[in-house]
């Protein structure tokens, strides 16, 4: 019997599942190259290099704004990651692939997930596409199949697709290139021009995650550190959430416009069933504190944050996969025009 894998290439984290082990992998979509050919590391491990290695290790990402932009690596990627699902015990062919594709896109790099997948040493028999926010309201628990519009958007690392749904497909959707990345960008050059500080990516990242929030609530501090720009020494300086605040709330105001438009564009019919059942929220970046309060105070429509909001699309396929009354949201390129 043929496995079943699904896997969402994100730009940030890379996430399979694996029908037979009921098991979901969440990495780094992360490459490290030693002297440009030999593979170094890969995923968590090769994050743990970022920012921090030698010039002659390359460690990048493959996947940019959602689309893959480097693909020889991204190559290397799946089938490293697919390896190591499988306790590099299986050999790759007789598999199926679901693959969960963004539908902001041109065809070009809509095609591009496919190809990936086709030219791929893991030997897939079948290869599936899943449009992204289908998958998304799947994993969030929700059955798409039926007449009712369901809102969904997900709030990733470099994108944010905003979605309406209804029957199984997509009614509208629209994606802006705004997401947790572009939170640590603002928050490292706020903080130089506060702080007179220079910090890494990863520091910035989890200054958002303590101290960021959507709403400005009651300023507390965590220690950043980094280079003081002046002295050129390294040093720990108290940050404080009102800074962290100040830097993120202009991008979250943009993904707010965005969320605004499309409700504007929706169907008054689909609109009054998203009222009634709220806006579903996923993507890693969804964790920011206060978001849903955020997003209810400028709507006055309910939000929900989705559980484990980084992996509901992945799980969705896993629904796809393993739910026959979803089969129907399953394509493959020859059902639809991939001009
Ligand atoms: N607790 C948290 N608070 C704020 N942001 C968070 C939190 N946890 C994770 N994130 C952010 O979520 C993002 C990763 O989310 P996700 O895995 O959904 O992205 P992705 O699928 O790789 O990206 P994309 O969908 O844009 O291609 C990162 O920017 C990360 O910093
Ligand atoms: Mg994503």
């Amino acid at each position: 019997m043929s496995n079943i894998y699904g896997v969402d290439i994100g730009t940030s984290n890379f996430k399979m599942c694996c029908k037979e082990k009921d098991q979901i992998l969440n990495e780094k979509n992360m490459i490290a190259i030693a002297n440009k050919t030999e593979l170094l590391a890969f995923g968590d491990e090769a994050y743990e290099m970022y920012e921090k290695a030698p010039e002659n290790i390359e460690v990048s990402y493959p996947v940019k704004f959602g689309v893959i932009a480097d693909i020889e690596n991204m190559q290397t990627l799946l089938l490293n990651f697919f390896n190591k699902i499988n306790g590099d015990k299986k050999q790759p062919g007789n598999t199926d692939f679901y693959i969960a594709v963004p539908t902001d896109v041109t065809e070009v790099e809509k095609r591009a997930f496919y190809e990936l997948v086709a030219d791929s040493k893991v030997k897939a028999k079948n290869i599936f596409i899943v449009d992204k926010p289908v998958a998304d309201a799947i994993g969030a628990g929700l059955d798409v199949t039926k007449s009712r519009g369901i809102m969904i958007v997900n709030i990733g690392a470099e994108t944010t697709e905003i979605s309406v749904l209804s029957l199984g497909g997509i009614v509208i959707s629209k994606s802006v290139k705004i997401g947790g990345n572009k939170l640590d960008d603002v928050i490292i050059s706020q903080i130089r021009k506060v702080y007179n500080l220079v910090i890494g990516s990863k520091t910035a990242e989890s200054l958002k995650k303590e101290l960021g929030s959507a709403i400005k609530g009651e300023e507390h501090f965590a220690p950043g550190f980094g280079r003081n720009i002046l002295s050129g020494l390294p040093v720990s300086i108290d940050i404080s959430s009102d800074v962290i605040y100040q830097a993120i709330v202009d991008p979250l105001h943009s993904i707010m416009d965005s969320i605004k438009v499309i409700l504007e564009r929706t169907p008054p019919e689909l609109a009054a069933d998203i009222i009634k059942n709220g806006i579903y929220v996923s993507g890693g970046t969804s964790s920011i504190n206060s978001l849903e309060k955020y997003i209810n105070q400028e709507t006055n429509i309910n939000v929900n944050i989705v559980e484990n909001p980084s992996e509901s699309v992945v799980r969705g396929l896993m629904g796809v996969v393993s739910n026959p009354d979803f089969a129907g949201v399953a394509y493959t390129p020859q059902d639809k025009t991939y001009d």
